[in-house]
């Protein structure tokens, strides 16, 4: 596996793949991987010539109170295990090069980021949009591999490739779980044992919802009572929202709240410190 960090080599690089006729597969990463990354570098190796991850912890879409300090890094494992997967080119860039002195342009996918996380996180969807789009730019990939376990992130970077005439195929992946369903997450790692057991509760909350989903209930905000009454219920978990909103859109489900299309049914919380996301749609 090739390793690079210029974004202007990488692009050189990544031009002559292109022209080569070889398919380009991209796998946009922050790094510290476990299955649910890899399983995106496993579909990209099975559908392209040529597989390219990057790792970037992006300092633009975490917030100036968010974990960009403390948020865990591992390259030497990271490399490992992407020539493990059988990638070609890993792309791992340096703030200050992706970020030049006078950066000045972003790209803000209005609406779409505004709902859910967006209330809570501003300014996280631009900085992601923005990263995203550079990391398009740099590869020409034919396709990007993102996961459904950042829902909300993939309707943003999909309107944005859409608004944007972006020729690069957006290809939406599962979320990978844990065997007691936790999906998994880089940040998991900061659960102490105890608030690793109670981060379960994200599950079996969306669980239940969806379970009652499909039993015949269609009124969204009885569905949001229901997860709110299960995460209500451990104590070291705190909701900061509890939605069911419209999948595509990801907008309030009608004046009555009755349920007629697909749903994505969302949840923030934290567990003791830690800030955990999870969604199924129903
Ligand atoms: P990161 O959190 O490292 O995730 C990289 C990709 O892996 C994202 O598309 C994410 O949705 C996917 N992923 C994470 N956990 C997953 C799981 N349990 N199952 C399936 N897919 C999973 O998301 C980001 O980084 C960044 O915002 C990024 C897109 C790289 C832009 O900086």
């Amino acid at each position: 596996m090739k390793i690079l960090s210029s974004p202007s080599e990488t692009q050189a690089f990544l031009r002559n793949i292109s022209r080569a006729g070889r398919t380009i597969g991209l796998v946009p990463t922050m790094g510290c991987l476990h299955n649910g990354h890899l399983s995106l570098v496993r579909r990209a190796r099975a559908e392209n010539d040529f597989v390219v991850a990057s790792i970037f912890v992006n300092p633009t879409q975490f917030g100036p109170s968010e974990d960009l300090a403390a948020y865990p890094r591992n390259i030497g494992r990271d490399t490992a295990l992407l020539e493990a997967e059988g990638a070609d080119l890993l792309f791992c860039p340096q703030s200050s090069d992706m970020y030049l002195q006078g950066f000045s342009t972003s790209v803000a996918v209005s609406d779409v980021s505004e709902r859910l996380c967006g209330e809570f996180r501003p300014g996280h969807f631009t900085g992601v949009a923005t990263v995203v789009c550079k990391l398009f730019n740099i590869a020409g990939a034919d396709k990007a591999y993102f996961g459904a376990k950042d829902y909300q992130q993939t309707v943003v970077i999909r309107r944005m490739a859409r608004d944007l005439n972006i020729g690069t195929e957006i290809i939406i992946c599962p979320t990978v779980r844990e065997a007691d369903g936790l999906a998994m997450s880089s940040r998991n790692s900061y659960l102490a044992p105890d608030e690793r057991k109670a981060a379960t509760v994200l599950y079996r909350a969306l669980s239940a919802a969806r379970n009652a989903a499909e039993n015949g209930e269609r009124n969204a905000g009885n569905l949001v009572l229901l997860m709110r009454e299960i995460i209500g219920a451990e104590p070291l978990a705190t909701i900061e929202y509890a939605e069911a909103a419209d999948a595509d859109t990801l907008g309030p489900i009608g004046s009555i709240g009755e349920i007629a299309g697909p749903v994505v049914l969302a949840l923030a919380a934290r567990i003791g410190k830690t800030r955990l996301i999870d969604n199924l749609v129903v």
